[in-house]
């Protein structure tokens, strides 16, 4: 990065009493001027803990409405407000209300990437980081789980003796990993650990070693006496990966898996988000309130992997 720019942003972001929170999948440049880089459920944490009252936050809407819905006292500004995520967009409000008078009773369990009117329709929310052990917490036989199907059966597998009413939710840019291009990638490095992410299909899960959250491949990776790893998730998990584990290696499993939304977010644009105080995320107060209730919920049930 240009030393001018990332001087610019750190002036700013003093000026401001900002901190810059960025996911795992932002290019490498976010991440190297990020004060916290992480998962889903890192990155609500960290936005409900830093005594910061200006956050940037760079990378999809639902994770900055996340953080605005759990911090009402915060400002959280998105440098690009067209970052949305597609599988969040696969389920409205009125889609899930239908599902509930379909199946009356049954507890609703929903995955972070969806908008705030759906959470605020939902019983308790979930990330990648801790949806086993949500679904387990919940005394219910029966529950609904949406938007994301395969992360839906991911669960369910591991929760057998639960009912799961599973919408038809998906991440397009994890479905475009193939159980093929694990085994090309496998035939390539013999030697290497195969991690992918949870919302990948189901049979490429299989052909995994290991399913993980974004932080949770991160932990894994420092814990394992391998050196060689393939990574079945968005590109830019590379890079943090790496810059963390100097001494081993890491595998794209294909290079088709780039999220076109966590991309829309700039270095310039982070610039501009610190100097004009722009694109400020609201959350309609009615709807805050009962989304805070389903966000709180899996914030008390903590992390699992
Ligand atoms: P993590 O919570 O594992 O970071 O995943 C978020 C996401 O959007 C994956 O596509
Ligand atoms: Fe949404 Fe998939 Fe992008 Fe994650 S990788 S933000 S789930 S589209």
């Amino acid at each position: 990065m240009v030393g001018s720019l990332a001087e610019r942003i750190n002036e700013f972001k003093s000026r401001r009493q900002a901190v810059i929170l960025a996911h795992n999948y932002q290019n490498p440049d976010i991440q190297d001027i990020a004060d916290y880089v992480g998962d889903s459920l890192g990155l609500s944490i960290q936005a409900s803990r830093t005594p910061a009252k200006t956050i940037i936050f760079c990378g999809v809407n639902f994770m900055a409405e996340t953080a605005a819905i759990i911090s009402p006292e915060k400002q959280v500004f998105v440098p690009d407000p067209k970052a949305g995520c597609p599988m969040a967009d696969m389920i409205t409000a009125e889609r899930l209300r239908g599902l509930k008078e379909e199946f009356p009773g049954r507890p609703v369990v929903c995955y972070v990437n969806s908008s705030a009117e759906v959470k605020a329709e939902s019983d308790i929310c979930c990330t990648s980081a801790n949806a086993i052990k949500v679904v387990k917490s919940l005394p219910d036989k029966e529950i609904i789980f949406i938007p994301d199907k395969f992360l839906g059966a991911y669960v369910q597998e591991h929760v057998p003796d639960k009912k799961m009413i599973i919408y038809e939710g998906y991440c397009p840019t994890h479905a475009k990993i193939l159980p093929e291009h694990i085994e090309k990638a496998k035939r390539a490095h013999p030697f290497a650990l195969v991690i992918v992410h949870p919302e990948c299909r189901p049979e490429t899960i299989k052909a995994a070693h290991k399913a993980l959250s974004t932080d949770g491949m991160l932990k894994f990776v420092k814990e394992s006496k391998v050196e060689e790893f393939i990574v079945g998730t968005e590109v830019g998990m590379l890079y943090r990966l790496q810059k963390e584990n100097p001494d081993k290696r890491f595998y794209k499993v294909s290079d088709l898996v780039v999220c076109p939304n966590m991309k829309m977010t700039t270095i310039d644009k982070v610039l501009w988000s610190l100097e004009e105080l722009e694109h400020l995320v609201t959350v309609p107060p009615a709807i805050a309130q009962k989304a805070k209730m389903a966000i709180e919920r899996m914030l008390a049930v903590g992390r699992q992997d």
